[in-house]
């Protein structure tokens, strides 16, 4: 055996979560690289073309699949459309994820004391119901594959303090929790379930920090190898999780987070620029 080929899902039906862009699109060509066959999912059609094609670029068959994940009953309508659309689902990767933000769509930076709890339920729905309500949709699905695997993309805000975005990063840790508890729940139905924790990673979501010279600094200065993520950098992690080179994993959460998380990295000394939220 060649062992590259455990990389391989040659014929896997996958459904991406909020692959219209970021993380989301780069797994997903990540994934049909691999041999699978997609269903991608974001709020409108539209923003899934570009994906859509590069999957089909790809040699893959590519379905895409619109739905808000803060409407009730939409995440778990999107996974039995797409497994119905694909025949079925090996591979679920739950990507699809938000921070609070403002009404003109800017990510709302407010500590937990003078936060709005509307705009705590609203985060909370997106990624931890409609998390739970994808992975109950999809367990009668993975049931029926002999190679299912399902992905959470938490965050390495569920694993370190991260002020500013209390509920976004309560949430992550939430998903590593139903991570764990699923991946012993479901481990004897041949199901495995992991996390995958990104750090830092330049997206439309965080371009609001990396594009912003004093918020970049402080949060690069805070991860050991002292730069942002690129999306891509996101990808061999989650094709490792999905694919068999994991088939002994199950209930794990992995970092690529550039250092971040060890254990007071800062030892390391490198210098750490003030906080731009010291007076907050
Ligand atoms: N970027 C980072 O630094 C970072 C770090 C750790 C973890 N993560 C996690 O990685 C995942 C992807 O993040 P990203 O940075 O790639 O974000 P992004 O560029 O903002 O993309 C988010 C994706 O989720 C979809 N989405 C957002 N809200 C939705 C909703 N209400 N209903 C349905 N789909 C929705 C978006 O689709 P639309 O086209 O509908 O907007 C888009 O496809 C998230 O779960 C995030 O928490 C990101």
């Amino acid at each position: 055996m060649n062992a590259l080929d455990l990389f391989r899902l040659e014929g896997a039906r996958a459904l991406v979560t909020g692959a219209s862009r970021g993380i989301g699109r780069a797994v997903a060509e990540g994934l049909a690289d691999a041999g699978c066959d997609l269903a991608v999912t974001a709020r409108t059609l539209p923003a899934l073309d570009a994906t859509v094609r590069a999957v089909e670029e790809r040699g893959r068959k590519a379905v895409a699949l619109d739905g808000d994940l803060a409407e009730p009953g939409v995440a778990a309508a999107l996974v039995d459309r797409a497994a119905a659309a694909l025949g079925g689902l090996d591979v679920v990767v739950h990507n699809a994820g938000t921070l609070p933000t403002a009404e003109d769509g800017s990510a709302l930076l407010v500590p937990l004391q003078h936060a709005e709890q509307r705009d705590w339920e609203t985060v909370i729905s997106i990624n931890l119901n409609a998390t739970a309500a994808v992975c109950r949709a999809s367990h009668p699905h993975l049931l029926e594959s002999d190679r299912a695997s399902l992905v959470l993309m938490s965050s390495i805000a569920g694993i370190v303090g991260t002020p500013m975005m209390e509920a976004y990063a309560a949430t992550k840790a939430a998903q590593l929790s139903l991570a764990r508890s699923l991946a012993v729940g479901w481990a004897r139905q041949g199901i495995r379930v992991n996390a995958l924790c990104p750090g830092w990673t330049r997206t439309d979501m965080t371009a609001f920090a990396s594009e912003a010279g004093p918020l970049s600094d402080w949060l690069t200065g805070h991860v050991p190898m002292g730069r942002w993520a690129t999306a891509d950098e996101v990808v061999g992690a989650t094709l490792f999780l999905a694919s068999p080179a994991a088939s002994f994993v199950t209930g794990h959460a992995l970092v690529v987070d550039g250092g971040l998380a060890v254990p007071d990295g800062g030892l390391a000394g490198h210098p750490k620029p003030p906080s731009p939220f010291a007076a907050a």
